[in-house]
Order: structure tokens, then C-alpha cells, then sequence
């Protein structure tokens, strides 16, 4: 590799000046490069914040079309709903899910009635945001049960899907739920509707903020251990990726992000497929609450998302996306 030497070869030439280091950039962010999280509520004309979440909030739905507009503007191909349930419609088995009437099915409607194909939409396929312990499945004796979460989760995908969804997220886990979900969705005429699978979750302390954001947090009894990966591991995200790929995944993801380039740098070297990493809840609270409002800091959240491109990722699910156009400035 190595071509000459110094004093011949001097690497610094290249980078003496601006557009020169511009020239031979190999990463960079476009707005093609993020999703964009959106978190729901009930009501009539709200913007809530939240405080484990510094700059993000939560809307009603007659909110939505302010963020969407401004999403598509910047060039965001997809957002990613995200639902906080009031306690009162959960329960143990989630039922809330496969309510047409839920928050997620109105919010579906209401933006593919307008935007059409302007922009995408993702949403995740699991119970958690839901029930009452708080788990992405049913529960039983400390144990989130597979195939029963299955049944539920198929049901949860095609209603998604016939609100609109373009994209189905299921974050849950399970075993074998990909194929499932495909086979269930072929079956009902749904064949155009992708499936980005969290392939490689792992069962993470970064998630809190969200939960706090989602209204699952006090609720969540225990840890998502016997389903989500071990943090130690990394030969098993691959296997994770394997299997999904065979199933029918359109694409896949990586989660957590930072603690995670690892990861998504093995998944995008062995498997050609396209390969998201969500930059999630906690590392976006260590940013805020680290770097405050110093806006040179600011660069420390460039650095950051360039990491992942360099790493592999196609896009990132960031908390950031819609701001990202502030943070460079
Ligand atoms: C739900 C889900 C979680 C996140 C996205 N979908 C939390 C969890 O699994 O407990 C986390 C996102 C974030 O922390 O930003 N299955």
C-alpha cells in the first residue's frame, strides 16, 4: 500500500487546505442519510417535552403536518412513529397494538392521506409500548414468550400496513418473527411493504430516555435480557443477520449505534444489505446533557454521525435529523 516516502510522500499535502480536504473526503452526511423519530400523544394542539430528552417532544397528531412538512423540505426520506400510550389502554397482552383507533394507525392515515409518497414511514412491530410490564411480548413467568408473541405481532404488522406504513420495524426480537411477518403480509396482498428488521438489538442501558419518552419506563419490570443480544457478543449479531436476511429482510438494523460500530462495520462487510444504526435515546441524552449549548461543541455530534458512515451504515435514526442542518452551521 505504502507508495513512497517521506520526505517524497508527505500525507499532510493533501490536507492543506479546505478544498482539498474536501476533495478527498470519503464520508459525509446528506439529509438522505437519516430518519427521523416522532414521538406521539393524545390530545388536541400539544408539543410536550421531555426531560430525559433535551429538544425532542412529543405531539398530538394535529401536530404532525408542521414536522412532516419541515422533514420533507430538508430531504428526510422516512420518519419513524413512535407511540406514548396512556396507561389506561394498556394491559398484559397489548392489545392496544392492533386498535385501528391507536395513536400510531390515526397518525399513519392522516400523513399518507397527505404527503402520499413524499416521504416514508416506519413503524416498530412490538408490544412494548403497549402493556402494562412494559415487555415487547407476552409475559410469562418472567418470560417473554416467542411463537405467542408471533401471533399478535402478524396482526400488528397488517394493520400497520393497511394504515400505510410503508416500512414495518419489528423491534421485538422473537425468533423467526421475520419470515412470519413476510409470509403473513404476501398472504394479504401487502407484497410491496418492506421490512427493515432490528436484527441486532441488544439489550441496552441507552435505552431509559426513550422509555421515559414512550411511558414505559416505570412500568418495566426486570430486563429485555432473554430476548434482546448480549452486549459481549458479536459473532451472534451476525448470525441474527443471517437468519433475517433469509426470512425476507429487506433491510436491517444495528442498535445502539455509538457503542456499536463494531458491529455495524462486520454486519455491512458480510452481508451486502442495507444496514441502518440508531443512534438511540441515551446517546443522544449524553450529548445534550455533555455538551450543552457550546455550539463548537456542536461539532462533537458531526464527528459522532460521521462515525457511523464510516463504519458502514446507510442511515441513521437520529434524534438529530431534522436539526442536522443547524449543527454543521
Ligand atoms: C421498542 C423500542 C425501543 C427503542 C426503539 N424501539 C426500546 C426498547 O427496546 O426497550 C429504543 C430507542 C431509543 O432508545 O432511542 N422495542
Amino acid at each position: 500500500m505504502i507508495t513512497g516516502k517521506f520526505p517524497a510522500l508527505r500525507l499532510r499535502r493533501n490536507r492543506k487546505t479546505d478544498w482539498s480536504r474536501r476533495l478527498i473526503e470519503e464520508n459525509n452526511l446528506t439529509p438522505n442519510d437519516f430518519i427521523l423519530p416522532i414521538f406521539l400523544i393524545d390530545g388536541k394542539n400539544k408539543k410536550q417535552s421531555i426531560k430525559s430528552m433535551p429538544g425532542v417532544y412529543r405531539y398530538t397528531i394535529d401536530k404532525l403536518n408542521n414536522i412532516v412538512d419541515r422533514a420533507i423540505k430538508k430531504g428526510i426520506p422516512m420518519i419513524a412513529l413512535f407511540p406514548y400510550t396512556e396507561k389506561r389502554k394498556k394491559n398484559d397482552l397489548g392489545t392496544e397494538a392492533l386498535n385501528e383507533n391507536n395513536l400510531v394507525c390515526r397518525a399513519l392515515q392522516r400523513i399518507k392521506n397527505k404527503y402520499k409518497n413524499e416521504i416514508g414511514i416506519m413503524c416498530d412491530v412490538a408490544l412494548d409500548p403497549y402493556t402494562l410490564h412494559g415487555h415487547d411480548g407476552l409475559l410469562q413467568n418472567k418470560y417473554v414468550l416467542n411463537d405467542e408473541t408471533i401471533k399478535i405481532l402478524l396482526d400488528q404488522s397488517l394493520l400497520q400496513a393497511q394504515m400505510g406504513c410503508d416500512v414495518l420495524a419489528p423491534s421485538d426480537m422473537m425468533d423467526g418473527r421475520i419470515g412470519e411477518i413476510r409470509k403473513y403480509l404476501d398472504k394479504h396482498n401487502f407484497k410491496m411493504t418492506q421490512i427493515l428488521s432490528y436484527a441486532v438489538k441488544y439489550a441496552s442501558s441507552f435505552y431509559g430516555p426513550f422509555r421515559d419518552a414512550v411511558g414505559s419506563k416505570n412500568l418495566l419490570k426486570g430486563n429485555k435480557k432473554n430476548y434482546q443480544m448480549d452486549y459481549r457478543n458479536s459473532d451472534e449479531a451476525l448470525r441474527e443477520v443471517a437468519l433475517d436476511i433469509k426470512e425476507g429482510a429487506d433491510m436491517v438494523m444495528v442498535k445502539p449505534g455509538l457503542p456499536y460500530l463494531d458491529i455495524i462495520k462486520k454486519v455491512k462487510e458480510n452481508f451486502k444489505i442495507p444496514v441502518m444504526a440508531y443512534q438511540v435515546s441515551g446517546e443522544y441524552s449524553l450529548l445534550e446533557y455533555g455538551i450543552k449549548n457550546d455550539l463548537t461543541d456542536r461539532n462533537i455530534i458531526l464527528e459522532n454521525l460521521i462515525s457511523f458512515k464510516r463504519a458502514g451504515a446507510n442511515a441513521i435514526v437520529s434524534y438529530y435529523a431534522d436539526r442536522l442542518d443547524q449543527i454543521i452551521k
